[in-house]
């Protein structure tokens, strides 16, 4: 019974946000700038979907009513709304997101049907990070480069990148170069990055040799992998080498990193970190939690970030917490009671005073881990 309600609510919050699109749409074509004259007549497509909604809408309050299930008592017809769904749509509010910004949504979908798109990369990266994910598709043209070259790298650590094969327009930088000058550790100079995964300079360390021996020895094997906030790419790049798949969720803060990972041959998934996993459960050998992942995000989110992870591991997979950070006091209380709750075997833990950016001011540590999930649940 709780379950099927649960459904039902799920399948209300999806139609209210559906007809709330539905009459977005309606009103967007009522106040559209560019026709002052008489609204177009509603499209029988949409007068068929509302109606469906409609329909929909009548057959749940009905079953809402004890209609529907004759088995339960009449004590009990008030939704039981599971706990977590009111707690997730807290955080992430459920298909109301992109309606929570109707400003950026309403420019977003200001274009002109079968054109080219407007030049508004930035416009998707906001609403994406605001949590409008997915967004709604649009039926124009995106823009390309206008002169991009063809000869692309196969070697993921190429020499450099070719600018021409980047819309520069929203940054600030127009180049690579110059990308590499602010700051060479964004990831942006391939060639640069050829030393990165592989030493060991410290035990917050572990290079993909010694991850692989690790794998080795307990007789499993590392195919296929997932890089969270990977940036340009620079782990996924290293595991090419060593023939692992690894696609990386990366997001264009202020550089496009995206397109960075694309041209060194690697797939960039634009995905924010608070959203679902794109993947299937129990598909992948290997998640790696970068720099992205630390304390800076809300801690239930965190938890659902990691149940997620576990999700979309196979038995026996590995969660790679790579350099994460926080107060060490948080360490102890907060975040390792919540990497425990996932029942991981621990290969590595290490922990060690952050000693880089004010990580002594604050007394912070650094935790790198190595966890296998349970064969079997
Ligand atoms: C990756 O695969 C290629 C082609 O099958 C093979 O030649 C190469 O030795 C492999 N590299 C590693 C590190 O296994
Ligand atoms: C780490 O920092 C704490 C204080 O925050 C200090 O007591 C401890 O000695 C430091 N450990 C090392 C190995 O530097």
């Amino acid at each position: 019974m709780g379950f099927s309600m649960g459904l039902n609510f799920l399948l209300l919050m999806a139609m209210v946000a559906t007809n709330i699109l539905s009459l977005y749409h309606l009103s967007s074509t009522v106040q559209s700038p560019k026709s002052p004259k008489a609204p177009p007549p509603v499209p029988d497509e949409l007068l068929r979907h509302l109606h469906t909604i409609r329909a929909t809408i009548n057959h749940l309050q009905q079953s809402s009513t004890g209609g529907a299930n004759p088995a339960t008592d009449t004590a009990s017809t008030k939704p039981n709304i599971p706990s977590d769904l009111l707690l997730y749509s807290h955080i992430s509010p459920i298909a109301s997101s992109c309606h929570n910004h109707p400003d950026l949504l309403h420019k977003y979908m200001s274009y002109t049907p079968f054109t080219l798109c407007p030049s508004d990369s930035d416009l998707s990266e906001a609403l994406i990070l605001r949590g409008c994910h997915p967004l709604p598709r649009r039926r124009c043209f995106s823009r390309t480069p206008q002169k991009p070259t063809s000869s692309l790298p196969h070697n993921p650590f190429p020499a450099s990148l070719p600018d021409s094969n980047v819309i520069w327009n929203k940054y600030s930088c127009k180049s690579f170069d110059c990308l590499n000058r602010q700051n060479p550790n964004l990831g942006f100079d391939p060639s640069r990055e050829i030393s990165k995964f592989t030493s060991y300079k410290s035990e917050l360390d572990l290079p993909i040799q010694q991850l692989l021996q690790l794998v080795k020895s307990v007789k499993s094997v590392l195919r296929l992998g997932l890089d969270i906030g990977g940036g340009t790419g620079g782990f996924a790049a290293r595991m090419k080498l060593y023939n692992v798949t690894v696609v990386t969720t990366t997001m264009n803060l202020a550089a496009p990193y995206s397109e960075a990972a694309a041209l060194r041959g690697l797939v960039p998934l634009h995905v924010p970190l608070q959203q679902r996993l794109p993947l299937f459960d129990g598909v992948v050998d290997l998640v790696r939690c970068g720099h992205a992942v630390n304390r800076w995000i809300p801690l239930t989110m965190m938890e659902f970030l990691f149940y997620d992870v576990d999700r979309v591991l196979r038995g026996g997979g590995y969660l790679w917490v790579d350099h994460f950070f926080s107060k060490r006091i948080d360490l102890e209380n907060v975040y390792a009671p919540l990497i425990g709750k996932l029942g991981y075997k621990k290969v590595k833990w290490a922990t060690a005073n952050k000693t880089d950016a004010g990580g002594v001011k604050n007394g912070e540590v650094y935790l790198t881990a190595l966890l296998q999930k349970p064969m079997s649940r």
